[in-house]
């Protein structure tokens, strides 16, 4: 064997044993966007309280800055969730992270929105500045310190935002740089098929493939076909599963959208394809109707689930793999 094809199986070795190459339970808890039905959204205190409740991965959106640093946020503008109003004047007329440096957004904090609270009973975040816009980084280190003090292994499942080849390097060079490799927890995933073949053709050019997860709607068709809708403004592009597969590990799947209903017959078609199918928003704070909401799904045979509420979910879990 060459040198350094044994130096990949080693590095590949080792990326399993630091980011957990041993199997995460079935179906899937992703705590969206942190456990942000409690926390502010996209924060180091978000995360850690999900990662406490018992999610398997935490999300984080990823916008880039104006110096080019990788940072947690959903909207490409820092307005709906920051104080940065109060701090700046708008630049271009409005607020767009890729205006703002990384410096400047490390001055701002995130608030809470929709059901987020600032603070969560019993619950103290580690981190020195909990509310700030965290870098990717700063969450891979919390995943880090969090896998030493729990013995669990989270995994982390970055959304790339922007259709932006600068910001497909960058989440690569940023898991590259922390061992993440084939075996550890962690799915890649973007609303852009364009961004996703992009990631795998670079992903194979640097012999490090990680799975990917392509976002969209569920659509089957009259004659009973399951194909997975790529949205992009108001236009809906069917690609088949087979063509999914060839590029991705997984589909990302609406479940608010009736037109583009999921059902057991989609999952099956698209496990069949070889794709893991994870759903969102799974957004009810009501816990009898969130745990409803999880059962229908996960008995439909959905692999993941992306919760505001993972203690919810986690919960569902447990009572959907209770022997019956
Ligand atoms: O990434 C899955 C889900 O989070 C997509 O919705 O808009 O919350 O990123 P969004
Ligand atoms: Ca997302």
């Amino acid at each position: 064997m060459r040198r350094t094809t044994l130096l990949a199986l080693l590095l590949a070795t080792l990326a399993g044993f630091a980011h957990g190459g041993d199997a995460a339970p079935s179906p899937l808890v992703i705590a969206h966007r942190g456990a942000s039905g409690y926390l502010p959204e996209h924060t180091l205190a978000g995360y850690e309280l999900a990662i406490r409740m018992g999610a398997d991965f935490i999300e984080p959106d990823l916008q880039l800055t104006q110096d080019g640093v990788l940072v947690a946020m959903h909207d490409d503008s820092l307005l709906r969730t920051t104080n940065v109003a109060s701090r700046f004047a708008p630049r271009h007329g409005g607020y767009k992270v890729a205006d703002f440096s990384l410096p400047e957004i490390k001055t701002l904090i995130v608030q809470p929105t929709g059901t987020g609270q600032s603070s969560h009973p019993g619950f103290a975040p580690s981190a020195a500045e909990p509310f700030q816009v965290p870098t990717l980084q700063q969450v891979i280190d919390l995943v880090q310190q969090q896998n030493q003090a729990s013995g669990r292994r989270i995994g982390i499942y970055p959304e790339a935002k922007q259709a932006d080849p600068a910001m497909e390097d960058g989440i690569l060079a940023t898991l590259a740089r922390n061992h993440y490799g084939p075996q550890s927890k962690v799915f890649i995933q973007s609303f852009s098929d364009t961004t996703l073949r992009s990631l795998r053709r670079k992903q194979t050019a640097q012999n490090n493939v990680l799975p990917l997860v392509l976002l969209g709607v569920a659509i089957t068709g009259a004659d009973g076909v399951a194909r997975l809708g790529v949205v992009s403004g108001n236009t809906v592009t069917p690609l088949t599963l087979q063509e999914v597969a060839s590029f991705s590990e997984g589909i990302g799947v609406s479940i608010h959208r009736p037109a583009y209903a999921v059902d057991k017959s989609f999952i099956a078609q698209a496990h069949a394809a070889g794709l893991q199918v994870h759903g969102w928003t799974f957004a009810k704070a009501d816990p009898a109707a969130a745990a409803t909401e999880f059962q229908q799904y996960l008995e439909m045979g959905m692999d993941g689930v992306f919760a505001n509420y993972p203690d919810l979910a986690v919960t569902a879990r447990k009572r959907y793999l209770q022997p019956k």
